[in-house]
C-alpha cells in the first residue's frame, strides 16, 4: 500500500482548507479588522481630546509671555506654561509665603497657656494676624530685631514709578504686604505687566505677629501642638516660621529659623482663598524655595538696620533660568487607556484558534482525515501556517490601523522590533492553543475556556505582574520565571514599548530601537528568549501528547515499538502475546464453526497468508469500570479472518460489541489485548501506515458542512494519491454510482444535505482512491428503498480486490452484499459463515405459519401440527397467528401440504404457508441463546 507523500497530502489539505476559508471570508476578514475598531476607538478619543485641548490654547498653551521683552521695570505678572520655552525669564518679588488666613494660629484652645495670640473672631473677618515665634538669649535686644522687621507705613504707597523700593515690603504670596500694624485703607500699588500691558497691583496689609517665647522648647511644642489636625475638621493653628536669635547681641548674630516646608499646592488651589495671580500654572515660582531666604533677609535687614550705618541688604527679585520648551505636542492619551485593551486585542486570537482545533477534534473529522491517511504533520503544518498567516494579517492590521490612527504607541516604536516582538509573541499564542487544545473535546467547553483565560490573564497582569514589574527591589529572576506565562510575555512587551512612548513624551526619547533589546533595562531581550524556548517546548508536547494520547499511554506506546524492535518481527511479538494469554483463554462453550476459524487464524498467522487482508487474533477490549462500576468487556478474543474479494458482514443486536470491534480495526481505540494484521501491519503498531490503504464510511456522517460534496471526495481523492485526470475521473464515476450527480447535487454545500444524501457521500468517500480494506458501519441507514438498491450494486461491484467489512442491522442487506458474516453477541463471535451455510447449520428447520380466528383452535392447530410431525415446535402465538419450526430432517413438504389441506376442511384455517428459516431467524436465535442464564 502506498500512501500519498507528505507533500501531497499537505497539499490536499491545504486545498481543502482554503475552499473552506474562502467560504468563512467574511468572519475571517471581521477578524482581521477587530483592531481597526480598537484603534479608531482610541484615536478617535485621541482626536477629542486634541480638540478639546485646542480651546484651552489661551491659557494652557499661550507661550506669548515668553517673546514678551520684558520691562525692567515691572515685575512679570503673567505666568507662562511651564512648558514653554522661556529665553527671557520675567522678574519676580520674593514672598513670604503665609498660612492660610483661616488656619493662623489664634486662641481656641489648642494653646491654652498662650494669651498672647488673637482672638479667634479673626477668623470670620479673613483678618488674622500672620503669627512668628520668637526667643533669643536677650529679651529687650530680640525685641529691638523683632521691632524693625516691617517697616511701618502711614499711607497707602504708590510704587508706579520706581519700584526698586519694592524689596523694602515684605510681600506675602497672598496679595499682601506686612505690617505690625494695619489700619482701614493702608495698600501698596505696584505695576505688573500683564501681557504687553503694565497694569498696577493692589497688595493689602496684612498684621505680623512677633510673640516672644522663653525658650526654643516652649516654640517646638507650640508649633507641634498647633499642627494638630482633627479626624473630621481640619483643625489647625499654624505659626508662619520661628526665630531663636541665641547669643545675638550687637557684636554678633546668629540666627535659627523655623519654616514650614511643606508646599500643598492641591490644597492651596482648592480652597476659596483668592487664589494669586503667579501661582495659576503652579510651578514658576516655588515660594518654600524662597522661604529661607526671605525669612533670613527679614532678620538680616532689621539687625542692620538696629546696627545703623545706614546698611541694607536689598533682597529684590528673584529670576528662573531661561529654558528651552517641552513637550509641545498634543497630550498622547495611550498612557491614560493603559495597556490592557492592547493586551487583550492581542490575546483574542487565542480562542479563535482553541475553537478551531478543538472542532475538528470534536466532530471527529481529524480522525476522519486520519483514517484516509492523513498524517500528523501535514496537518499540524497546514493548520500552523493558516493560524500564522491569521496571526499576521491581524497583526499587521493592528499596527496598520494603529499608526494611521496616529497612536503613539505604534509610532514611536520601531516597526521592525514591534513586529519582531508580536510576531514571536504570535508564534508562542498558536503552539500554546494547540497544546491546550489537547485538553478539551468540546467546542463549547474550550472557547468558554479561552475567554476567560484571555480576560482573567489580561486583568492579573495588569493588576498583579505590572505591580512585580515595577518593584525594582524584587529579583529579576521572578519576573523572568511569571513571564513563562504567555500572557504576562505580552503583557511585558506592550508595558516595555508603551512605556518608552510614554517618556518620548517629556524626554528626548525615540521609542523602543533595534539597539535598545540590548538593555538589560526594558527585559525586551529575555523575553524574546522565554518565548522563543516556551514555543519549541509547547510544541513538542503537542506534538508527543497528540501522537500518544496521554503520558501514560506514549510510555505503554514506546515500550512496545522497544519490544518489537528487540524481536524483530511484529508477527512473532503478536504470537508470543498469544501464547502468554492463553492460560487467561475464557472455558466456555464454543460453536465448531468459531472454533475452526480461530485455529484458521493461529495457522495463518504462523504462515503469515497473504490472501487474508484482515486478521483478529484474540482481540480483546476491556473497558475501565469508573466510579465503582465494573470492568466492562465489549470484545472478548476474537479470531477472525477476512479474504481479499470478500465482503464480511458483522451482525449483532445493540451492544453487542460490532461497533467497538470496527472501532479497533480502525483505530479509534486501542485493545487491551491480541492485535489484529490489515494487509499484514499490526494495528498497534502500524495504524498511520494502515490508514493509507482503507476507507472508512462511520455511523455518523463526518463531513464538513461548508464543503461541496465534490470538494470533500476531491480532497480525499488527493489524499489517496489521486491527481488530474485520474482524479476527476474517478470523483466523477464515484458520484454517478451513488447518484449524486443529479440536480447538481454534488456542487451543493454538505450542510444542505438531506440524511440520505450524506450517507451515500460518505460510503462515496470511503470508496474513492481504491482502498484495499473498507469498513462501513451501517452505510445504507437512512436511505430510501431505491437508493438502496444503487448503494448495493455500487458496493457489490466495488467487492473486487478488497475487503469491505459491514456492519449492518439490515439482514437483506446482509444476505445480499456479505459472503462470510459473523454474528456477534455479548463481546464474542457467536457464529460465522456464509448466510446459506448459517441458516443451514443454525435454522436446520423450516417455519410454517398457520393463522385461525384468535380462540379455541388454536389448539387445535397445535395438535395438527405435533401430528405431523412431533419434534415441531411453536416459536410464538399472536391472537390466532402461530408460528412453528418444523426441523428439516424427517420432515417431508408434500406431507406438511397434505395435512394442511385437509385440516382446512374441519378447521377454519384463513392462512398458512411454509418458509425456510431466514437469517433474521437465525439472528434472532443466536441473540436469544446469548442471553439465556445458561451462557454463565
Ligand atoms: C541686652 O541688650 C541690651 C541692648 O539691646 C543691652 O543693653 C543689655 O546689656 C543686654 N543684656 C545682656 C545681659 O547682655
Ligand atoms: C499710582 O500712580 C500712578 C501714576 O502716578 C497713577 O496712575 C495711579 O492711579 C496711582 N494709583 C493709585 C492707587 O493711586
Ligand atoms: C505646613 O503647611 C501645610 C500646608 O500648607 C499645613 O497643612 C501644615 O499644617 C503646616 N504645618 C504646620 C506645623 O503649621
Amino acid at each position: 500500500m502506498m500512501g500519498a507523500s507528505r507533500l501531497e497530502q499537505t497539499d490536499a489539505l491545504f486545498r481543502k482548507n482554503l475552499v473552506i476559508q474562502r467560504r468563512a471570508c467574511k468572519t475571517n476578514c471581521c477578524l482581521i479588522l477587530f483592531p481597526l475598531l480598537l484603534c479608531s476607538v482610541i484615536g478617535g478619543l485621541q482626536i477629542l481630546v486634541n480638540h478639546a485641548s485646542s480651546h484651552d490654547v489661551p491659557t494652557h498653551f499661550d507661550c506669548s509671555c515668553s517673546n514678551v521683552t520684558i520691562d525692567e521695570n515691572a515685575m512679570g505678572g503673567m505666568d507662562c506654561a511651564s512648558d514653554c520655552p522661556l529665553p527671557r525669564a520675567p522678574k519676580w518679588p520674593p514672598l513670604l509665603r503665609l498660612p492660610q488666613p483661616k488656619y493662623r494660629a489664634v486662641q481656641d484652645g489648642l494653646f491654652p497657656s498662650f494669651t498672647d495670640l488673637p482672638d479667634a473672631s479673626c477668623r470670620a473677618t479673613w483678618s488674622c494676624p500672620a503669627t512668628f515665634l520668637v526667643t533669643g538669649g536677650n529679651q529687650s535686644f530680640v525685641g529691638s530685631v523683632t521691632d524693625s522687621m516691617f517697616i511701618a507705613q502711614s499711607s497707602s504707597v504708590n510704587l508706579s514709578v520706581d519700584i526698586a523700593p519694592l524689596s523694602d515690603f515684605v510681600l506675602a504670596d497672598d496679595f499682601t504686604f506686612l505690617q505690625n500694624k494695619c489700619f482701614p485703607g493702608l495698600a501698596l500699588f505696584y505695576p505688573v505687566q500683564l501681557g504687553n500691558e503694565i497694569v498696577s497691583e493692589e497688595a493689602r496689609c496684612a498684621e505680623g505677629l512677633m510673640l516672644w517665647r522663653d525658650s526654643s522648647w516652649t516654640i517646638n511644642d507650640e508649633i507641634y501642638r498647633g499642627s494638630y489636625q482633627g479626624n473630621n475638621e481640619k483643625k489647625t493653628d499654624e505659626i508662619a516660621a520661628a526665630y531663636d536669635f541665641l547669643s545675638s547681641d550687637q557684636a554678633n548674630f546668629n540666627l535659627i529659623i523655623s519654616y514650614n516646608s511643606s508646599n500643598n499646592y492641591d490644597e492651596y488651589l482648592e480652597s476659596e482663598y483668592p487664589v494669586p495671580l503667579y501661582d495659576q500654572a503652579g510651578s514658576v515660582q516655588k515660594p518654600h524655595s524662597v522661604q529661607v531666604a526671605r525669612l533670613s533677609n527679614m532678620a538680616s535687614n532689621a539687625y542692620l538696620n538696629l546696627r545703623g550705618n545706614d546698611l541694607k541688604m536689598s533682597f529684590d527679585f528673584v529670576k528662573e533660568m531661561p529654558r528651552a520648551a517641552r513637550h509641545l505636542g498634543p497630550i498622547d492619551i495611550s498612557p491614560l487607556i493603559g495597556k490592557l485593551p492592547f493586551v487583550w486585542t492581542m490575546e483574542l486570537l487565542f480562542p479563535v484558534i482553541l475553537s478551531n482545533i478543538v472542532y475538528e477534534k470534536q466532530k471527529k473529522l481529524r480522525i476522519m482525515m486520519k483514517m484516509h491517511g492523513l498524517g500528523d504533520l501535514p496537518y499540524w503544518t497546514i493548520s500552523y501556517c493558516y493560524f500564522l498567516l491569521l496571526s499576521l494579517l491581524y497583526v499587521l492590521s493592528f499596527m496598520l490601523f494603529g499608526s494611521v490612527l496616529g497612536l503613539r504607541f505604534f509610532r514611536q516604536n520601531s516597526y521592525g522590533v514591534q513586529f519582531v516582538l508580536y510576531f514571536s509573541y504570535m508564534n508562542l499564542q498558536i503552539s500554546f492553543a494547540f497544546l491546550v487544545a489537547t485538553c478539551f473535546s468540546s467546542v463549547r467547553t474550550a472557547t468558554v475556556t479561552g475567554y476567560f483565560y484571555i480576560f482573567v490573564s489580561g486583568l492579573l497582569s495588569e493588576v498583579l505582574f505590572r505591580s512585580y514589574v515595577e518593584d525594582i527591589s524584587l529579583s529579576r529572576s521572578w519576573i523572568a520565571v511569571m513571564e513563562l506565562l504567555p500572557a504576562f510575555s505580552l503583557y511585558r512587551i506592550v508595558y516595555e514599548l508603551s512605556q518608552s512612548t510614554w517618556a518620548g513624551s517629556y524626554m528626548v526619547s525615540s521609542g523602543i530601537r533595534w539597539i535598545d533589546l540590548n538593555d538589560p533595562e526594558n527585559g525586551l531581550a529575555g523575553v524574546l528568549t522565554i518565548m522563543v524556548i516556551e514555543w519549541c517546548v509547547f510544541l513538542l508536547f503537542t506534538f508527543y501528547l497528540d501522537h500518544f494520547g496521554s503520558f501514560q499511554n506514549g510510555i505503554r506506546k514506546v515500550a512496545a515499538l522497544v519490544y518489537s524492535c528487540i524481536n524483530g518481527n511484529h508477527f512473532q511479538a503478536a504470537q508470543q502475546n498469544i501464547q502468554l494469554q492463553e492460560f487467561g483463554a475464557s472455558v466456555e462453550m464454543e460453536r465448531a464453526d468459531v472454533i475452526k476459524e480461530r485455529e484458521t487464524v493461529e495457522q495463518i498467522s504462523k504462515e503469515s497468508n497473504r490472501s487474508y487482508s484482515v486478521i483478529c487474533s484474540k482481540l480483546k477490549k476491556v473497558y475501565h469500570g469508573k466510579d465503582g462500576n465494573a470492568n466492562k468487556t465489549a470484545v472478548r478474543e476474537i479470531s477472525l479472518c477476512m479474504s481479499r474479494g470478500q465482503c464480511f458482514g458483522i451482525l449483532g443486536p445493540n451492544g453487542a460489541g460490532k461497533t467497538t470491534l470496527v472501532n479497533l480495526l480502525t483505530g479509534f481505540s486501542k485493545p487491551t489485548s491480541g492485535t489484529a494484521y490489515i494487509e499484514g501491519m499490526d494495528i498497534r503498531l502500524n495504524m498511520d501506515k494502515i490508514y493509507t490503504g482503507i476507507g472508512v464510511c462511520p455511523q455518523d456522517d463526518l463531513l464538513w458542512e461548508n464543503l461541496t460534496g465534490r470538494e470533500h471526495l476531491m480532497f480525499y481523492g488527493r489524499l489517496k494519491r489521486l491527481k488530474g485526470a485520474a482524479l476527476a475521473e474517478a470523483i466523477e464515476q464515484s458520484l454517478r454510482s451513488m447518484h449524486l450527480i443529479a440536480g447538481g447535487i454534488a456542487d451543493k454545500l454538505v450542510g444542505k444535505y438531506s440524511g440520505g444524501m450524506k450517507r451515500r457521500l460518505s460510503v462515496a468517500i470511503s470508496l474513492i482512491g481504491d482502498p484495499k480494506v473498507v469498513y462501513m458501519d451501517e452505510p445504507s441507514s437512512g436511505l430510501d428503498p431505491a437508493s438502496r438498491k444503487n448503494l448495493w450494486t455500487a458496493v457489490k461491484s466495488a467487492k473486487q480486490d478488497r475487503t469491505i467489512i459491514l456492519t449492518t442491522h439490515s439482514m437483506e442487506e446482509a444476505e445480499v452484499l456479505c459472503d462470510r458474516i459473523g454474528i456477534i453477541a455479548n463481546g464474542s463471535l457467536q457464529c460465522i459463515g456464509s448466510s446459506k451455510e448459517l441458516k443451514q447449520r443454525y435454522g436446520g428447520s423450516s417455519v410454517l405459519t398457520v393463522t385461525t380466528p384468535a380462540g379455541e383452535e388454536e389448539e387445535e392447530v397445535e395438535m395438527l401440527v405435533q401430528s405431523i410431525l412431533p419434534a415441531a415446535r411453536r416459536v410464538y402465538r399472536v391472537s390466532g397467528t402461530q408460528r412453528f419450526e418444523l426441523p428439516k430432517q424427517g420432515m417431508k413438504i408434500s406431507e406438511v401440504f397434505q395435512a394442511m389441506e385437509q385440516a382446512k376442511s374441519r378447521l377454519h384455517i384463513l392462512a398458512w404457508g411454509l418458509a425456510d428459516v431466514t437469517l433474521e431467524d437465525v439472528f434472532v436465535r443466536v441473540a436469544k441463546e446469548c442471553d439465556m442464564p445458561t451462557a454463565t
